[in-house]
């Protein structure tokens, strides 16, 4: 029998690169995406020596569902998709224009929803396949100054929970993954609202409020080796255990990653609790008499 193939966008970087990796290591066909082959085969060149297939192909793009569609067709059916490519927009709500939120959720949004569709009429035809969203803790919790991000993620998590529950019958799993901080070029590259750029992306009135924090903190990193301690998480580790999670045959929807995801994902259960718990009485009054 011929080995699973995956496809796993953005995999020039961070948490794509070292699934391609370990998914070649594995023995499974691998087809990478990035926006840039040949700044790809730099930053990943053990990639291609090792079997893997770069694309050229920016999930981000309007054309991506059509060119998504004719790669699972030359391929025989994508058996394993990995929706990973992102980045995060950081910036507060008034601060940030609608095209910033249009640009990321197109990215982080759109991206993955073009790619699932394109994958599905294969994995329909095969009654297999399994689906992976790279989201993050972001898209459970909202914290301030990325509500941008949170949106994107919130949304395509929302697809693939629904999407969850409409392909099951159909033979098709689908796995949600939420990583903490992860030591990951991914913090160096934020994107923060354009009109702010020279006062740290945020208007003046939000200096001094979590905001202001947010960007303080996360504009601070520049570079992987200015990763600060507080950023733990192994994207080798990550990487391993999501191929675990697809070749053991997972029983679950999400997978957290990381000590601080886990710790945030239990104080936002404890706060939708304790809301639930105050407003109950009133909840339950609602019926018609
Ligand atoms: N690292 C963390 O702490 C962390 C935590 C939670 C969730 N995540 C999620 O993990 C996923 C991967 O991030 P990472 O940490 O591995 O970061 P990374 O090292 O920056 O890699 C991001 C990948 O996404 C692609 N990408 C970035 N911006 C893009 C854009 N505007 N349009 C299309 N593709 C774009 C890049 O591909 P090319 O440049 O080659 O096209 C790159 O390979 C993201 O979805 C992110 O939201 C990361």
């Amino acid at each position: 029998m011929s080995p699973a193939t995956w496809l796993i966008t953005g995999a020039s970087s961070g948490f794509g690169k070292f699934l391609a990796l370990q998914a070649l290591q594995a023995g499974f066909k691998v087809i990478g995406t990035t926006r840039d082959v040949a700044k790809a085969q730099s930053q990943a060149p053990d990639f291609g020596a090792k079997g893997g297939i770069w694309l050229g192909l920016d999930p981000g793009s309007e054309d991506a569902f059509e060119k998504f569609s004719r790669v699972s067709e030359e391929h025989g059916g994508i058996d394993v998709l990995v929706n990973n490519a992102g980045y995060a927009f950081i910036g507060g709500v008034e601060d940030t224009s609608e095209e910033e939120v249009r640009d990321q959720m197109e990215v982080n949004f759109y991206g993955p929803l073009r790619t699932v569709k394109a994958c599905l009429p294969a994995m329909r035809a095969k009654k297999s396949g399994n689906i992976i969203l790279i989201s993050s803790g972001a898209g459970f919790i909202a914290r301030p100054g990325r509500s941008t991000y949170s949106a994107s993620k919130f949304a395509i998590e929302a697809v693939h929970e629904s999407l969850s529950q409409e392909v099951k019958p159909l033979g098709i799993k689908v796995l949600i993954v939420e990583p903490g901080a992860f030591r990951t070029p991914f913090s160096a590259r934020i994107k923060s609202p354009a009109q702010h750029e020279a006062t740290g992306g945020y208007s003046e009135a939000y200096r001094d409020t979590p905001v202001g924090g947010m960007l303080n903190s996360m504009r601070a990193i520049v570079a992987m080796d200015e990763l600060p301690p507080v950023i733990k998480g192994d994207p080798e580790k990550a990487a391993a255990a999501i191929i675990s999670a697809v070749v053991d045959g997972h029983d679950y929807l999400r997978l957290p990653l990381g000590t601080d995801c886990v710790a945030a994902l239990e104080d936002k259960i404890g706060q939708l609790q304790s809301d639930l718990d105050k407003t109950r009485a009133v909840c339950m009054a609602m019926d018609v008499e």
